[in-house]
Order: structure tokens, then C-alpha cells, then sequence
């Protein structure tokens, strides 16, 4: 297992299936109430660049279930905002932390972060990938299937920070992958590199229907990520027609589940029909971040 979490590809099959037993002991024992206080005394740092509410209080009250404590601090009011290099805020904040979870925008931010600092660094999400929620998502997927031998992943949507992540996520546990998105949509160029590398275990195209058929995972994102606001109505013209609905769902395999990271838009990215349908997958999803994070502060942490 690495020192840091900067993105998925720095986990091997290995490390992300150690990290999902992992993940799904400190499960059971909060449902059993079982405590253990294995980060006590520990400190974790919470910087944020955008908004969150789901990685903001999965953190919190991970650390605090595990003994430790959290510090939110918004990049609003750190002399982050006012131009203090990144460099001399890693070397200030590993004097007094025991590792920081980092929500920015530059993936390069969070890499500097890692190497001017000396404590552990976890990726809560930047332009680049989403290795946090990745971890949930295969939490949750290995809950409802079992495992992921001969498992079809199926991401409809924007080639965001979701898309790369779910690819090498996908890929690396050993599910088939299959990417609908609109042409100028794509992933990042170093994904489809890494995908390509896996042969015909990766397709992608514009086909939606032909891209989800027999999927036995289907996810989607919102078309317009945080900082692309103003690109909205652009992209919502773009998206048309790279929504999850009735015609993907069947398309998919009949017991196919949903995920959506969340925050959703309605009628957007996927209909309210499926939305609701697939509701409980997506709320065990967002639910397993908890779990999922709990694991990676202990094994980074502890
Ligand atoms: N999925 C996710 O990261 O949610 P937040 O933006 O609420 O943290
Ligand atoms: N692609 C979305 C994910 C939110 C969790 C964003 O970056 O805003």
C-alpha cells in the first residue's frame, strides 16, 4: 500500500481488495457496535477547494468514530486564498497534523501536497479523479454482486473526474468496462492510455444503448461538474441523449444496479424513475464512502 492517495492508479488489485475487507469489517463492527479507537490521538486535516457533503461529513465522522479528530478548513480562510504557496502549507500542516484529506481543482495541487509535505495525503477529488468515492463504489458493487469476476461496468456520461477514475477502478479489480460519451467528452488521454493496455476488456463510443448492453453496473455523473457552472447549458445540449433511462436500463442486464456518486440532477444524467428505483444502491453507495474512507485513514494512518 502507498503512503498517499492521490488517485486510484497508484493501487494495485491487491491493496484496493485489502482495502475493501477492510472496509467491510469496520462495516460490520459500527452496525455491531463494536469500537475500536485505532486512530486515537490523530489528527486529520480536511481542505477544501469546492463544496462537499458527503466527503466533508464521511471524513468527520470517520475520524471521530475511530478515535481521532477532523479539522474542516475551507480554502476561504486558509492563507491558501490569499496566495501561500502549497509547498509551505504542506510543510506547516505536517507539523501539526497526522494526515490531510485535500477537495481542489489541479490534481498537480494535490501531488505537491504529497511531496513538500511528510505526512499522508488523500485525494477527496479533483478535476483529475475521485479515488475515495471509487473505493465506495466497488464497496458497493462487490455487496450486491458478490464479486466482480465477469462483472460488465458501464459509465454513461461526461469523461470527468468519475469517468477516470471508475476506468481504472474498473479495469484493476477485473471487470469488463465499457465508456458512452459524447465526441469532445472523452477521458483524460492517460486513462484511455492505461484502458488501451487492457485490450478488449475496454470499448468506448457514442453508441449509449450498444455501450450498455448486458451491463450489470450502470453509472452516470452530472454533465457539468463543480467549476464548469457556467458551461451548463452548453453541455446540457452536448449530453442529450446520454441520459440513464428505461432504454438503458434495457439494454443492461436485467438485474443490473445503478450507481451516481451524487448530487444528482434529475432529468438530466438519469431520470427520476430510475433514479428512485435504483435508490437503495445509490444511497448504500453514498453510505459505504464512511466505511470505505475509514479504511484508508487506518491503513494510512494508523
Ligand atoms: N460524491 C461526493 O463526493 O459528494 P460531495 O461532493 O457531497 O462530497
Ligand atoms: N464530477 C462531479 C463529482 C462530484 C462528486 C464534480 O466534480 O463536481
Amino acid at each position: 500500500m502507498t503512503k498517499h492517495l492521490l488517485k486510484i492508479a497508484d493501487l494495485s488489485k491487491a491493496d484496493i481488495i485489502e482495502l475493501l475487507n477492510l472496509a467491510d469489517q469496520l462495516k460490520y463492527e459500527q452496525k455491531h457496535g463494536i469500537v475500536h479507537h485505532r486512530l486515537a490521538g490523530k489528527t486529520l486535516g480536511m481542505i477544501f477547494q469546492k463544496s462537499s457533503t458527503r466527503t466533508r461529513v464521511s471524513f468527520e465522522t470517520g475520524m471521530y468514530q475511530l478515535g481521532g479528530s477532523a479539522q474542516f478548513l475551507s480554502s476561504r480562510d486558509l492563507q491558501i486564498g490569499r496566495g501561500e504557496p502549497i509547498q509551505d502549507t504542506a510543510r506547516v500542516l505536517s507539523r501539526y497534523l497526522d494526515g490531510i484529506m485535500i477537495r481542489t481543482y489541479a490534481q498537480k495541487e494535490v501531488e505537491d501536497l504529497a511531496e513538500y509535505g511528510s505526512i499522508p495525503i488523500i485525494n477527496g477529488l479533483t478535476d483529475y479523479c475521485h479515488p475515495c468515492q471509487i473505493l465506495a463504489d466497488l464497496m458497493t458493487i462487490r455487496e450486491y454482486k458478490g464479486s466482480f469476476d465477469g462483472l460488465k461496468f458501464c459509465y454513461i456520461g461526461d469523461g470527468n473526474n468519475m469517468a477516470n477514475s471508475h476506468i481504472v477502478g474498473a479495469l484493476t479489480v477485473g471487470m469488463k468496462v465499457s465508456i458512452a460519451c459524447p465526441k469532445g467528452y472523452e477521458p483524460h488521454p492517460d486513462v484511455l492510455k492505461f484502458a488501451e493496455s487492457y485490450g478488449d476488456m475496454f470499448e468506448m463510443s457514442d453508441d449509449v444503448l450498444a455501450m450498455a448492453a448486458g451491463a450489470d453496473v450502470i453509472a452516470t455523473d452530472v454533465w457539468a461538474s463543480m467549476g464548469q457552472e457556467g458551461e451548463a447549458d452548453v453541455r446540457r445540449k452536448a449530453f442529450e441523449g446520454f441520459q440513464v433511462n428505461d432504454a438503458v436500463m434495457a439494454a443492461a442486464n436485467e438485474k443490473a444496479m445503478v450507481l451516481h456518486c451524487l448530487p444528482a440532477h434529475r432529468e438530466e444524467e438519469i431520470t427520476e424513475k430510475v433514479f428512485e428505483a435504483h435508490a437503495d444502491e445509490i444511497f448504500d453507495e453514498a453510505e459505504n464512502r464512511l466505511h470505505a474512507q475509514k479504511a484508508v485513514l487506518v491503513k494510512l494512518m494508523e
